[in-house]
This record gives C-alpha cells, sequence and structure tokens, in this order.
C-alpha cells in the first residue's frame, strides 16, 4: 500500500516537472490579442489537420468565415465539422485544393472568385515532406509548398487588394536557414528521402523570398505580407517519411515539441494583431519579428525566383 502511495507520488512529481519543463522551454509566446474577425473572410490551406486546424479553430472563434482549402475531401469536411462544434461558428467551410495540381489550383481559385466576395486573409499553411513528382512534371515537395501557393496567390491577389487593410501569411520554417535556390535543379523532383528533406528547406526559403517580393511588389497597396516560423510542432508532418524516420520522431516530438495549438500562435499573430503593417515582408518566430537566414534578406534572388515561378506556373512566356 505504502509503496504503490509512493509511485503515485513519484508519478505525479514527473508529471509536474514535464508539465514546467514544457511551459518554460517548449510552449512558446502565445498572441494574446483579443481582435475579432467578424465580417472577415479568412482562407487557410491545408487546415485539415496540425497548425493549420487549430489555426482555423481560432478564427473561427474571433467571427471570421473561415475557408478550409485542402486536398481530402472526406478529412476535410470531418476537420469542418469539428471547428463548427468546437467554435461555435457554422461559417466554416470545406474547398477542395490540391497544391500539387497547377489546374487544382486555378479551378479552386476560379470556384473561390465566384462564391466569395471578400478575402480579408490568405493563410497558405499547407506543405509536405515527400520525394517524386507532381502531375505538371515539378518536385512535388516544391511544388505543393511554393509554386501551388506562388499561383494561387496571383490568382487572389486583386480579390486580397480590395479588401484592403487585408494580410497574407506564408508558413514558412526555420530550416528555410538549411535552404538554397539553384535555378537549374530547384524545381525537378528528386529520389530518396534526404533529397525530399533538402527539398523542402529550399520550400521554406522560397516561401520567405516569396513574402519578401510580394511586400516590395505591393507596397502602399494596404495588402501586407508576413512569413511565419510555428516552431518545432508535434503534427503529422513526416507521415510521408520512411518508418525509420518517423516513429524516432514521433515519440520525440510527442515529448519535446509544441502541441498544435501552440504551433499555431504566430500564424495568428500575423493574422491578427494589430499595427503590423510597417513590418511587412518581415520573418515572424514566437509572435515576435525576427531575423532570416542571409539567403532569405537576398532581394535580387527574390525578384529572380518571382520572374522563374512565374514561368513555371504559366503566367508569363
Ligand atoms: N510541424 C513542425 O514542426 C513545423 C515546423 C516548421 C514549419 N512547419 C510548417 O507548418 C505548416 C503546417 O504543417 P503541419 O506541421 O501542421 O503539418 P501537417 O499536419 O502535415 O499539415 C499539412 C497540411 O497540408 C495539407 N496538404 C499537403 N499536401 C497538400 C496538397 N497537395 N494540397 C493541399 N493541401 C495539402 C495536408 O493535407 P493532407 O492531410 O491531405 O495531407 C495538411 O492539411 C507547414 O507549412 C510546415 O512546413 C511545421
Amino acid at each position: 500500500m505504502e509503496s504503490s502511495g509512493q509511485v503515485l507520488l513519484a508519478l505525479g512529481l514527473l508529471l509536474g516537472l514535464y508539465t514546467l519543463f514544457y511551459r518554460t522551454f517548449i510552449k512558446g509566446k502565445e498572441c494574446r490579442n483579443k481582435t475579432s474577425l467578424r465580417g472577415k473572410t479568412v482562407l487557410l490551406t491545408g487546415g485539415n489537420s496540425g497548425i493549420g486546424k487549430a489555426t482555423a479553430l481560432d478564427l473561427a472563434r474571433r467571427g471570421a468565415r473561415v475557408i478550409v482549402a485542402s486536398r481530402n475531401r472526406k478529412l476535410g469536411e470531418s476537420a469542418v465539422s469539428e471547428i463548427r462544434k468546437e467554435s461555435g461558428n457554422n461559417e466554416v467551410i470545406f474547398m477542395s485544393l490540391d497544391l500539387g495540381s497547377l489546374r487544382s489550383v486555378r479551378a479552386f481559385a476560379e470556384a473561390f472568385l465566384q462564391s466569395e466576395l471578400k478575402l480579408d486573409i490568405l493563410i497558405n499553411n499547407a506543405a509536405v515532406i515527400c520525394k517524386g513528382k507532381s502531375e505538371d512534371g515539378f518536385d512535388v515537395t516544391f511544388q505543393v509548398n511554393h509554386l501551388g501557393h506562388f499561383l494561387l496567390t496571383h490568382l487572389l491577389l486583386d480579390r486580397i487588394q480590395q479588401c484592403s487593410p487585408s494580410r497574407v501569411v506564408i508558413v514558412s520554417s526555420d530550416v528555410h536557414r538549411r535552404g538554397t535556390i539553384d535555378f537549374q535543379k530547384v524545381h525537378k523532383p528528386v529520389e530518396g528521402y534526404l533529397n525530399a528533406f533538402q527539398s523542402y528547406c529550399n520550400s521554406k526559403l522560397a516561401n520567405v523570398l516569396h513574402v519578401r517580393e510580394l511586400a516590395k511588389r505591393l507596397e502602399g497597396t494596404g495588402v501586407t505580407f508576413y512569413a511565419v516560423h510555428p516552431g518545432a510542432v508535434h503534427t503529422n508532418a513526416l507521415r510521408y517519411s520512411p518508418a525509420w524516420v518517423q516513429y524516432p520522431y514521433l515519440v520525440f516530438t510527442w515529448l519535446f515539441f509544441r502541441d498544435a495549438n501552440n504551433g499555431a500562435q504566430t500564424s495568428i499573430y500575423c493574422a491578427t494583431e494589430p499595427g503590423l503593417e510597417s513590418l511587412s515582408g518581415s520573418y515572424f518566430d514566437n509572435c515576435r519579428r525576427a531575423d532570416t537566414g542571409p539567403l532569405g534578406r537576398d532581394d535580387a534572388l527574390a525578384t529572380k525566383l518571382w520572374e522563374f515561378s512565374e514561368r513555371l506556373v504559366g503566367l508569363s512566356p
């Protein structure tokens, strides 16, 4: 009896210590503003799981009309019904979008512009780490994470401008520091997990450069742009990785990474915090502006990537 009491006491102590460790070193800063989004329309890619779903839930609680765009109807609709239930907001809607297909991005944009009169906040959140070729013949990771979002943002930009002051948030990652943009091969399909991870880093650098170039080109229009690092977050992000990566990672991340709600805080902050307009084009980590890696500040590279992306998605010859 006495020893089971001691075990319970030790478990309680361990749990208490872990909670303290989580709050101090893992959780990160919270977005504390109470900005209401009543009357605003938000479009969020990849909102059926992880950080995207947690972001959609918060924005729905603030009263926004939230369009959750993702490729799997069953998962998307089930996420939407959970978000509606938890937020008490029925204006949460699923729309089908596969960022790995330029045809799907165009069809989505057309349907969105027909059915939605407003777009106040666009959050480009979806991403994969995956080897192989997209239906357009590009590296699938680079296409989903950068090219698909590049085309989507372009096609919706007039509507976003009509709703200014409006915002675009692009979820990047701190691993953009490991990325490079080699115009000979950055878009070409790769094989093997390590190469797919390098493609992911390249695409996350492309996200940072995309935000920088958008902020420059649209300065003075009332639309502002933010790149986000959500922190190290416990999600299903490595589900297309081999088992030797996935299982050890899952155990490690469950203990040492923040949960999806805590990981959503910087996206929510950039979408809702008043007074960020003068920081358009910046990179945010832990709900504050942060420095990017050196390539993330290279304006010539940002312009060249813009022109290169325009050609790849068929916006220029
Ligand atoms: N987790 C981290 O530690 C971490 C760290 C830094 C940055 N990030 C960034 O945070 C963002 C969210 O990632 P997460 O961790 O929440 O991962 P996640 O749970 O895997 O969420 C990714 C979302 O993207 C969607 N998606 C994937 N391919 C798509 C496609 N072709 N078309 C449309 N949607 C697609 C997924 O839908 P399906 O369910 O259909 O696949 C899912 O909803 C990503 O931009 C990621 O790079 C995450």
